[in-house]
């Protein structure tokens, strides 16, 4: 009997201390939380246990303090050496996001410790790529928006002081400054349709419509520049084909393509805007037999304000193709850009078929 009790005693004890040591193994929070939970209470348990039997069978105070202290001291350390490891993880995630608060957006939490502060550092380390991204952009484009801007402002404070100082007639200036307004009038729509597109507050009418008359529209609109640049423009529409689109929006991607493709083919070339249709969507694409596109224009190009050859093309802002990825997005299709077959670039987009 009492060798019997003594077995459990000891082996109650000898268990309660290794699970104490295996807690901090356990993968989760909540598994070393509920762990320790069964200990503590298994633990004075057993406790209990062993004391009843001291008292019943020895009736040794001494004993009975000292199997409590014991039991009490397990249960202590077990849980020091639990909340140490996951005070420590979560101290790491607590001082990156106290240096990301700071403004030091390169600072990343360790991702070590249990799975759910793990977790929560990852995501962390995320957030913090995602936030440097969207500043180095935002970055990017206060840079070159107050460059743009600043450039017919510029030009237009000369005209304007030049007249003032009688250094000029009038009419000499007002065909100029017209257009410097215009440069800067068509700048600020292009930076409202993109912030319409950021904020998600683009609503698109969607119809059921032939794309036809779409792409006879957008050729009517570029005819005028096509003639002055000595440039051949050509379709081949599927007349059938269908999509849910928004004319105005879809006139809108097509003028830009047209229009960069015009700029970049020169006279005696050809510019073509091909549409195809499958079941599921329709392909509109427009090819010029211009100069092509090297790597990182066919990567980087729908990029807004980025400009292959910033002097040749310094009329635009480089907003152009990053307002027709939005719009065609919006739609719920897709835009890239290729070598077409025998030179130039080929930019395509599909809108879903109706
Ligand atoms: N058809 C093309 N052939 C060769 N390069 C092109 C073509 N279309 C676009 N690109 C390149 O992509 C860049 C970005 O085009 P995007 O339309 O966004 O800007 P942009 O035409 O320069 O200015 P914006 O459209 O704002 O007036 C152009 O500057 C040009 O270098
Ligand atoms: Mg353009």
């Amino acid at each position: 009997m009492i060798v019997t009790a003594l077995v459990v005693a000891v082996g109650t004890l000898g268990v309660g201390l290794g699970l104490a040591y295996l807690l901090r193994l356990l993968p989760t929070v909540r598994l070393q939380l509920a762990a320790l939970a069964v200990l503590a209470v298994v633990l004075p348990l057993g406790a209990v246990l062993l004391s009843g039997w001291v008292m019943f069978h020895m009736g040794d105070d001494k004993k009975i303090l000292a199997v409590m202290a014991l039991s009490a001291l397990t249960a202590i350390v077990a849980a020091l050496v639990v909340a140490r490891s996951i005070a420590d993880a979560i101290d790491g995630v607590a001082d990156a996001s106290a240096e990301l608060a700071a403004g030091d957006l390169s600072s990343r939490a360790p991702e070590g410790g249990p799975d759910e502060v793990a977790a929560l550092a990852k995501s962390f380390n995320e957030m913090g790529q995602s936030l440097r991204r969207l500043f180095d952009t935002r970055r990017e484009l206060v840079a070159w928006a107050s460059h743009d801007l600043r450039t017919p402002l510029a030009n237009m404070q000369a005209m304007l002081e030049a007249l003032e100082d009688g250094l000029a007639r009038p009419e000499e200036y007002v065909p100029a400054l017209r257009e410097q307004v215009g440069v800067l009038s068509e700048l600020v729509d292009d930076l409202f349709e993109l912030a319409r597109i950021d904020a998600g507050a683009l609503t698109l009418e969607l119809h059921e419509l032939p794309i036809e008359p779409v792409v006879s529209s957008s050729l009517r609109g570029v005819e005028a520049e096509a003639r002055m640049r000595r440039v051949h423009l050509a379709a081949s529409v599927d007349g059938a084909a269908r999509a849910r689109f928004a004319p105005m929006e879809v006139e809108r991607v097509l003028m830009n393509l047209l229009t960069n493709a015009l700029r970049h083919t020169p006279s005696d070339g050809s510019v073509a805007v091909r549409v195809e249709s499958s079941a599921s969507e329709v392909q509109v694409a427009v090819e010029d037999t211009g100069d092509g596109l090297d790597p990182e224009a066919r990567t980087r190009m729908f990029e807004r304000f980025w400009r292959g050859d910033r002097a040749r093309s310094s009329r635009g802002a480089g907003l152009g193709l990053a307002i027709a990825r939005g719009l065609v997005e919006a739609h719920g299709g897709r835009i890239w850009a290729e070598e077409r077959e025998g030179g130039g670039a080929r930019v395509c987009f599909t809108l879903p078929a109706s």
